[in-house]
């Protein structure tokens, strides 16, 4: 488990509208409310994870037009609070209807497009478990488009590297032959993202029948691990600069955010997530708040434990199986 700074126990404080001068904002509401409150050019990210229209708990299912209308008018109203060297990290997606399988970034993309922004990289975030599906292959990946609001964007690379495979690999011809060839600082983490270990991805999809054995889940449906912001935060924000979740849920970008000394503003309609959101940010400062360490390797299995043997069962010829 991750260690917290040790700071001492004390009420943080929680502005639940949006103030210039505060550290945490968490507006308890509909987005669109709170953005009407917050000035042009005020939020270096705004990274997110909105709701599928998948008619979740917390959603009611509507046409896809109609969603991707009430969507584009909220990104316009995201875009006009965006600094101008700001970034947006959109986290989506599958819509499914009938069977058929509608990839929500290719929807938005154009969104953003017609804003005039620029996408930087559309990141695959990947998973090795999941539901099964029956008629088609078992999707494993989900989606970030970053997108800047100009050229002139933050990237921070080396707050992000990773270790490299080899860093011993030097030049093999050519005028540098015999001189390393890495970055002693790490490698470039690429835009595929296997960041989350296997114990999250089972909490993830099996919750509610499993009980979650992550130390992050909550009863958030669609919670992110904190993990997957805090990249974004560190590579696209700088120490101080606000960072923005319009759907925040149970407050997954904003503990990210103070994390890392970023100020943290969040918008989330349901009173329940907003309630475990302030309970996770007071835990977070507390010290008391689990956390998954970032860039901890995922799990291999050595191919020892029990479930990763075949099965007794399994061995006669004549099994079948109805999983994908
Ligand atoms: C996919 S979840 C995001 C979960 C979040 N990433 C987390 O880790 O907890 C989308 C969230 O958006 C909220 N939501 C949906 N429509 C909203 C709206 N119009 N305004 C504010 N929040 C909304 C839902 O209640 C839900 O918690």
């Amino acid at each position: 488990m991750q260690m917290q700074r040790n700071l001492p126990l004390f009420d943080i404080e929680i502005a639940g509208r949006f103030d210039a001068d505060a550290e945490i904002v968490l507006y308890n509401g509909d987005v669109d409310d709170f953005l009407a409150a917050v000035p042009d050019k005020t939020v270096s990210l705004i990274v997110t994870s909105p709701p599928y229209n998948l008619g979740k708990a917390y959603e009611k299912r509507v046409e896809i037009e109609k969603y991707l209308e009430a969507q584009a008018a909220t990104i316009t109203q995201l875009h006009r609070v965006l600094q101008d060297d700001g970034s947006i990290c959109w986290q989506v997606g599958n819509f499914v209807e009938d069977g058929e399988v509608y990839p929500l970034d290719i929807f938005y993309y154009s969104i953003f497009k017609r804003l005039g922004m620029s996408l930087r990289n559309r990141i695959v975030w990947r998973f090795g478990h999941g539901l099964h599906a029956q008629k088609r292959f078992s999707g494993r990946y989900e989606t970030i488009l970053w997108f800047t609001k100009s050229d002139d964007y933050t990237f921070n690379l080396d707050a992000v590297r990773v270790p490299s495979k080899y860093p011993g690999k030097r030049h093999y011809k050519g005028p540098k032959r015999g001189k390393l060839s890495g970055n002693p600082k790490g490698k470039n983490p690429s835009d595929v993202w296997q960041i989350v270990a296997e114990e999250w991805e089972e909490a993830f999809w099996d919750f509610p029948n499993v009980k979650s054995n992550h130390p992050e889940k909550t009863v958030h449906p669609c919670q992110f691990p904190v993990e997957l912001v805090e990249r974004c935060i560190l590579a696209l924000t700088n120490e101080g600069e606000w960072v923005f979740d319009p759907y925040a849920g149970v407050g997954t970008s904003l503990i990210a955010a103070v994390k890392h000394e970023r100020r943290a503003m969040g918008s989330e309609k349901e009173a329940q997530y907003v309630e475990i959101a302030q309970e996770r940010l007071q835990a977070y400062f507390n010290g008391t708040l689990k956390i998954r360490p970032l860039g901890r390797p995922v799990h291999v299995p050595t191919g020892r434990e029990k479930v990763a043997q075949v099965p007794d069962e399994w061995r006669d010829d004549d099994v079948s199986s109805d999983e994908g």
